[in-house]
């Protein structure tokens, strides 16, 4: 069934593309009774009809933003499913991808990307290294993107009437921006704070001092959450952060921090629980503040660290070890990028992936597989990681009836 939804999608679009098709009734007819016997048991279901997706994120959700701004990355990012690199951050799709087809929707494009994006269903305003608080170290002299969370909601501020504009000039344009009706219909996504939390740790901070910041991260988020709202959004999709703790960036960079019993750095950790509690406890007051919207907080924590915790049940091996990448015991190292030409005793070499990334929990130290993101994506989906517990082709409730 989720195998033909999107071959339904696509064969919807292909007879609104091939005028003479629509006339040959036999054929319509098997397409309609195809498609409409293979969707019911999911819509049967009244679950929400979103016709859009609009995202906000940093690297977890970027579909191409950071490389439309600054570069492409190289293979082997995009190798499993892809074939080409897409500026994704992982061998194959990400969790997002799987949330718009698992809506029946086309893969969302960065709104950054001015080649050939189509964005009818949505756009995507995440990029790669983006902060929820404006960074004061940017790419290319720091490690931030310039597009923090701000910024990115004044795109999409201006993205609406930009586009209502376009529509109105008719002919090709207008299949490619969202109906006016679709900003208050669409499902509104978002993860982002995870390069907030690492990139104190990569300051000369404490802990403790990264860890005393988290209110004020988390505010900041719930303003531009809230003013996201006041563009028209009603249906919120909200990921907490990860345990950045299990990731072979910080285990390999801070050598010495304390693990717990199944290897992740400890206190790392602990300050991603506490910005998901603070996270949680913000959205639950905005709920009440925003007595329309329904506002979904979505625990991404607990099943990306049961990787960790049971890599085996879920089919994995070496769940520290980075796929892409080299040196050390965690195939990790911020010197040797995966996908870059490094020099090892005097040969060039490119920083490749492993046999079998769909073995594997970590891309290239910081992020996802494809094979991981899939498993994050079918338990979030459920309902059984979510505040409320509202699955997510539900989440335009604001109660799981
Ligand atoms: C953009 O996508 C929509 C929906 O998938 C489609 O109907 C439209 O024809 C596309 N526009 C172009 C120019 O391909
Ligand atoms: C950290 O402290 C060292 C020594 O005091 C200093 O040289 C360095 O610039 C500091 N780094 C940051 C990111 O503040
Ligand atoms: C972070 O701050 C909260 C609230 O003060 C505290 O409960 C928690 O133990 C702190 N965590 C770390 C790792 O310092
Ligand atoms: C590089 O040279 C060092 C020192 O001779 C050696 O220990 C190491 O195994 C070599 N690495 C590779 C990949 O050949």
């Amino acid at each position: 069934m989720i195998i033909f939804i999107p071959i339904c999608f696509i064969m919807k679009i292909f007879m609104s593309q091939i005028e003479f098709l629509r006339h040959i009734p036999l054929v319509s007819l098997t397409v309609l009774i195809l498609c409409t016997t293979t969707t019911v048991p999911i819509f049967a279901t009244k679950g929400c009809d979103f016709p859009a997706i609009f995202n906000f994120g940093a690297s977890n959700a970027d579909t191409g933003g950071l490389a439309a701004a600054f570069q492409a990355l190289p293979l082997p990012y995009g190798e499993t499913y892809f074939h080409r690199s897409t500026g994704r951050f992982s061998d194959g799709r990400i969790i997002l991808d799987f949330i718009a087809q698992s809506f029946g929707l086309p893969y969302l494009n960065s709104y950054l990307n001015s080649l050939g994006s189509n964005f009818t269903h949505g756009a995507n305003f995440a990029t790669a290294g983006s902060t929820i608080k404006i960074p004061n170290s940017i790419i290319p002299h720091g490690m931030f993107s310039p597009f923090s969370l701000t910024i990115q909601y004044i795109q999409f501020k201006d993205f609406i009437p930009k586009t209502k504009f376009i529509r109105n000039q008719g002919g090709i344009f207008a299949t490619l921006t969202p109906k006016e009706d679709y900003f208050s219909k669409a499902l509104y996504t978002f993860d982002i704070g995870q390069n907030d939390l690492t990139g104190g740790f990569f300051s000369n901070a404490t802990i403790q001092q990264i860890n005393a910041t988290v209110p004020d991260i988390v505010n900041n988020f719930i303003e531009n959450i809230k003013n996201i709202y006041n563009l028209g959004a009603r249906s919120f999709w909200i990921h907490n952060t990860g345990p950045i703790g299990c990731l072979p960036l910080i285990l390999a960079n801070f050598p010495s921090a304390i693990k717990d019993s199944y290897g992740c750095a400890k206190q790392y950790n602990e300050v991603s629980q506490y910005f998901n509690f603070k996270l949680k406890e913000g959205l639950a007051q905005l709920r009440k503040d925003l007595p329309l919207a329904a506002i979904t907080y979505v625990d991404i924590y607990s099943p990306k660290y049961s990787l960790f915790q049971n890599p085996k049940k879920y089919g994995f091996e070496l769940p520290f070890v980075a796929c892409c990448g080299y040196g050390g015991k965690y195939n990790y190292n911020i010197r040797n990028r995966c996908g870059e030409t490094i020099n090892i005793n005097g040969t060039k070499n490119v920083v490749g992936s492993c046999r079998n990334p769909s073995t594997r929990v970590v891309w290239d130290g910081t992020h996802y597989t494809e094979a991981a993101n899939k498993i994050v994506f079918d338990q979030i989906s459920t309902g059984a990681f979510t505040d409320p517990p509202i699955p997510l082709n539900m989440a335009c409730q604001q109660k799981f009836p």
